[in-house]
């Protein structure tokens, strides 16, 4: 297919458009879901796509097939891959389904076998009350894209250039085990970094899958009762898993239901273990009470362990107490506000610290460079976030950090911009740990379109250096990750 032929759908609709009918807000005007999937050789470009930009930018994100009874989460859609190749200044596309077991029985019944998140899990499905779509995260490993979800489950090998799916994803000495959306490959060594949780005990699992995809290392993290962790960190030598007092209601739980209930008054808690560590080794660090989706990095630096992440601000009435009910109710929906905050883990005293790092600009979707991740870093790049947006989550520009410099660089062009995680893209030789790009899915509500752009992550205040212009509209989505062409041709 090439870009000259028809669109499958018209790119109308804003992202604030209110005529679309009883669709939630989260499935009309640039949410509208993409029923096509398209193969598109050489895109148009305005500017300059830069030469020594190589590899394949991979965003996972939900993307409905079959509208099924009941209240629609935009955390429900399946999942799909939309992919972009970079090869010397030319730029091909792909999307594709992530080919997942319930999504081939609802395709093979020809409707939705499976509701929403808003309504109750199957109870005749002990195997899978709701659906793994598998559309949260993705990932590069073992000369495979791995995707995941965040509810923890079976994951997905894909083909990296065909974006086929060749099957759940199974591990030598392990098979098909299950591991959470934002576990992670270290690119310094080529593994796999998982960790898995649930509602039976122990609740938490920790491993590592080795560069050559067999299981290296897993072990139980206990917590004391169902939590709904959503990423890990790691450095050199540890991982730090997290069990934040966002808990599952118990009553809610024993009545096959799910509510989410935010105790104000537990701390946090960050289980330090090494890489290969036993359960015995591992130490719990407490912390203010918080949530957190996404970290940013996490290094050693002397006894001390540095954990950056980007935590809600938690709301607060008059008195100063933390509103729980409130709390689990910002989470569920889309009221989001969020600040970049830092924990030290004293290994010598076993005592935190902790610190806003900046509280001005309301970001998330950390990244970094990910070649230095687990290491220091001076950067990281995150999504400026709406932090009212009428139900609709609204990813309105970008920021760059300088750790160093306690500075903040934001870039926007208003409300007619929708940007979508955006990786770092090392340039080819580079010589520095931001020589390189950031690239970002975005619709681009003034001209009705959606397009990549290109950012130059040094001189990142002079806005887009590229716009990619897509075939078709790409919606919103959650996880991307940049793959070099030397990783993409090394497999690890
Ligand atoms: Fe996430």
């Amino acid at each position: 297919m090439n870009a000259s032929q028809t669109l499958e759908r018209p790119l109308a609709g804003r992202h604030d458009a209110v005529d679309d009918g009883d669709l939630p807000p989260v499935l009309r005007g640039a949410f509208t879901p993409v029923l096509a999937e398209m193969d598109v050789d050489r895109l148009e470009v305005i500017g300059t796509v830069p030469e020594d930009l190589n590899g394949a930018y991979f965003r996972n994100g939900p993307n409905r097939r079959f509208a099924a009874e009941g209240r629609y989460h935009w955390y429900d859609g399946d999942g799909m891959i939309h992919a972009a190749y970079f090869d010397r200044g030319r730029v091909s596309y792909r999307n594709r389904w992530i080919g997942t077991a319930p999504l081939a029985e609802e395709l093979a019944a020809g409707r939705a076998l499976w509701k929403g998140l808003h309504e109750a899990p199957r109870r005749d499905r002990p195997d899978m009350p709701l659906k793994n779509t598998s559309n949260t995260d993705v990932a590069f490993h073992d000369g495979k894209l791995v995707t995941m979800w965040y509810l923890a489950g079976g994951m997905y090998h894909l083909d990296p250039m065909t974006l086929e799916t060749l099957g759940p994803a199974r591990f030598d000495g392990a098979g098909a085990l299950h591991a959470s959306a934002h576990s992670k490959v270290d690119e310094r060594t080529g593994e796999f970094l998982f960790f898995d949780y649930g509602k039976d005990a122990p609740y938490m699992h920790y491993g590592v899958i080795g560069r050559d995809g067999a299981l290296a290392h897993r072990i139980p993290v206990e917590l004391p009762g169902p939590r709904l962790p959503h990423d890990m960190a790691f450095t050199e030598h540890y991982a730090i898993l997290h069990d934040f007092p966002l808990v599952y209601d118990d009553d809610a739980l024993a009545a096959g239901r799910h509510k989410l209930r935010f105790h104000a008054d537990w701390p946090t808690r960050f289980a330090v273990v090494p890489r290969r560590g036993t359960p015995g080794q591992i130490r719990w660090f407490e912390a203010a009470p918080a949530y957190m989706l996404h970290v940013v990095n996490a290094w050693e630096e002397g006894d001390e362990i540095v954990m950056l992440g980007t935590p809600f601000r938690l709301p607060r009435d008059l008195a100063g107490n933390i509103e729980s009910e409130k709390f689990a109710k910002m989470w569920s929906v889309m009221h989001r506000d969020f600040y970049f905050h830092e924990w030290r883990f004293d290994l010598k005293t076993g005592k935190t610290r902790e610190r806003v790092v900046d509280d001005v600009f309301c970001t998330e979707f950390p990244m970094v460079n990910n070649a230095h991740r687990g290491q220091r870093t001076r950067y990281s790049y995150h999504i400026a976030m709406v932090r009212e947006s009428r139900m609709q989550p609204r990813f309105a520009g970008l920021v760059k950090y300088d750790y160093d410099r306690g500075t903040a660089q934001a870039w926007s062009e208003g409300r007619d911009f929708f940007y979508s995680e955006a990786p770092f893209a090392p340039a080819d030789a580079a010589e520095s740990e931001d020589h390189g790009y950031l690239v970002s899915f975005v619709w681009n509500a003034r001209e009705q379109r959606s397009e990549i752009q290109i950012f130059d992550a040094r001189r990142f205040g002079g806005g887009p250096i590229a716009q990619v212009l897509l075939p078709h509209a790409v919606p919103p989505g959650f996880h991307a990750t940049w793959v070099s062409a030397e990783r993409l041709a090394r497999g690890w």
